[in-house]
Parts: structure tokens; sequence; C-alpha cells
């Protein structure tokens, strides 16, 4: 199985993609970074830990970033995820284990140069963890397999935190624009996919009613973030984060478009993410130039998706 390092700021979208990956068996985890965003860290990491029990998983859980890199933590959108992060679903019944004692990025680095080429690192929140894994050992671009990360809205004016931005590139543009332009191959799932899968509501009431723990604790959660879809019409939820792990299982159901992709850091557009076309000739001197190909996902087989992420 592809090994896989997942780096997540859970976040109710962030828990239903974790157990889509720890029940994948094309899928092995590794380990669990965690970065702030849907939560404050410390709620984000104990999250994380409450997950690992509930789920069964093995995989080492490190903290890492609580600020971006200038150092600002942001609003947090409880009216998204709720007080706890989790849908305000409760966490009761589980002894939460420890988490490793090491920083994210350290955790990140280590794994990398232990499994050269071998680790493909999903990354569902900020990307401050590793723009700082990059900043301490700038060799990883060599030894990380590929990064898949949930991120962006490439289209133009359909971000979901203002209408430029996506939630986990406004949340840190900077360390997007570095991971970016780092010389490893990124592959985007952003909102242009993950906005037309939608987890209908029929599903959730069968995982309520499973017996399986992992997925009535889903189900729970989905609550309150299913409550905040309304405003959309949507009946259900959209599958954000899952979408990434699904590109792991299966690029074929997505489609790429490739060339390098620029993250806006200031003023009213921060946190937007252009690709440029490699087909057209920039004038000399464009900030495209020189930044590594990158690959986005424009479109993607909305269904297969939902059966591959249910079927798991
Ligand atoms: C992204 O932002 C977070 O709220 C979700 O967990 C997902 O990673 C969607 O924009
Ligand atoms: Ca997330």
């Amino acid at each position: 199985p592809q090994k896989v390092l997942f780096d997540t700021d859970p976040g109710v979208d962030d828990a239903a993609a974790l157990l889509f990956l720890h029940r994948a068996a094309a899928l092995d985890l590794v380990g669990i970074t965690t970065v702030f965003g849907n939560a404050d860290i410390a709620t984000c990491t104990r999250n994380a830990l409450f997950l690992k029990a509930l789920f069964g998983i093995e995989a080492p859980v490190a903290e890492g970033a609580g600020r971006d890199l200038r150092g600002r933590a942001g609003p947090v959108p409880v009216h998204v995820h709720g007080e706890n992060g989790l849908g305000d679903a409760p966490l009761s019944g589980i002894d939460l284990p420890r988490s490793d004692p090491r920083p994210a990025h350290q955790l990140i680095a280590e794994t990398l140069r232990a499994h050269p080429g071998e680790v493909r690192v999903i990354a569902v929140g900020r990307l401050t963890n590793l723009a700082l894994a990059l900043d301490a050992d700038p060799g990883l671009v060599e030894l990380a397999r590929d990064i898949v990360l949930m991120g962006g809205a490439f289209a133009g004016g359909n971000g979901n935190v203002t209408p430029a931005a996506e939630a986990n590139m406004i949340g840190d543009p900077d360390a997007a624009d570095i991971v970016f332009g780092a010389p490893w191959k990124v592959t985007a799932v952003g909102l242009d996919v993950t906005r037309n899968i939608l987890l209908p509501r029929r599903v959730l009431a069968d995982w309520a009613d499973s017996g399986d723990p992992g997925l009535e604790f889903l189900a729970a959660a989905k609550r309150h973030y299913v409550a905040y879809h309304d405003r959309f019409g949507v009946d259900g939820c959209y599958v954000h984060d899952p979408a990434a792990v699904a590109y792991a299982l299966d690029p074929g159901l997505f489609e790429i478009t490739e060339g390098p992709v620029r993250v806006i850091r200031d003023g009213i557009a921060m946190g937007q993410t252009i690709q440029a076309d490699p087909a057209i000739p920039y004038p000399p001197g464009s900030a495209w130039e020189g930044r590594p190909v990158q690959n986005v996902a424009r479109q993607a087989n909305a269904s297969a998706i939902l059966d591959l992420f249910e079927e798991t």
C-alpha cells in the first residue's frame, strides 16, 4: 500500500477523510499531524487523538502550528464545525492516547527521510506545517513521493471564506505559496471539484444506524455541518477533505490541468489561487516564471468518488 502522512485540522470533513484513509486497504497511514484551522490547535490535536482512539488507528499524532507564518490565528469557523471542531458531537467515553512529543514539522521531515520517495502527504488544512518542514529541511522536496492537498478555488469567484479564497489557502497564504512553489509535485483538489461532490442526508442516516462506532460518530458530527449547508440549498454536505483521499486512491476520477500556481498573499484577493497556462507565452518576469508545474483538479466524476467513499 501507499504510505500516507495526513496533515489535518479536524474538523468534521477531516474526520470523515481520516476514517476513509484508515479503512482504504490501498493506503497505509504512517502519521497524523495537526494544524490550527477548523478549531484552535489544542482542540484540533485533541480531536485527532480522539479520532485515533475511536477509529483504532496506530499511527502517531504530532501537534503542529497554532498560527500562520505571520503569527496570525484568525477566527475559528464555529458556524461550520461547531465549538468543539467536530460538530459539537460528544467526545465522551474514550481515553485519549498521548500525542507524539515531536512537533509536526519534525515528524513530517523524519517520516519522509525514513522512506525516501515513498510517502505521499495528504494535507487537508492550512499548509503551515509543510512550509515549516521545508524551511527546516529543504531537501524534503526530493524525499516526498508527492503532496495531495485539499485547497484552493481556481475558477475565480468561487471561494468559501471570501469570493476569492478557500479556507485552507486564506488561513496561511504565505505557506500555501511556498508549498506550490517548491520543486515537488503538488496536486490541489479544491472547491472547483469538492463543491460538486454532495454527500446526501440519506447516507448520513444509514451511518447513524450502522452499529459501526466510527460511522455513528461521523453521522453525529455531521449534523451541525449539514445544517450549515442548508443555506446553500444543499441536501447533505459537500465532501471536501475526503476528495483528496479519493484522488490518492483513484486519480483517474479527476480531470487535471498542469501549470505553475501562485497564491495571492495580501489585499482583497488574499488566499486566491491562480494557475498559469504553460502554453501561453506570458511576458518575461511574470510572477509565475520559474515556478514548478503543479496539478490542479478542475473536474471530477462525483458519483464514482461518492461510491468509492461509501464503499470504503
Ligand atoms: C476546507 O476548509 C475546512 O473547513 C475543511 O476542513 C476543508 O479542509 C474547505 O474549504
Ligand atoms: Ca480540513
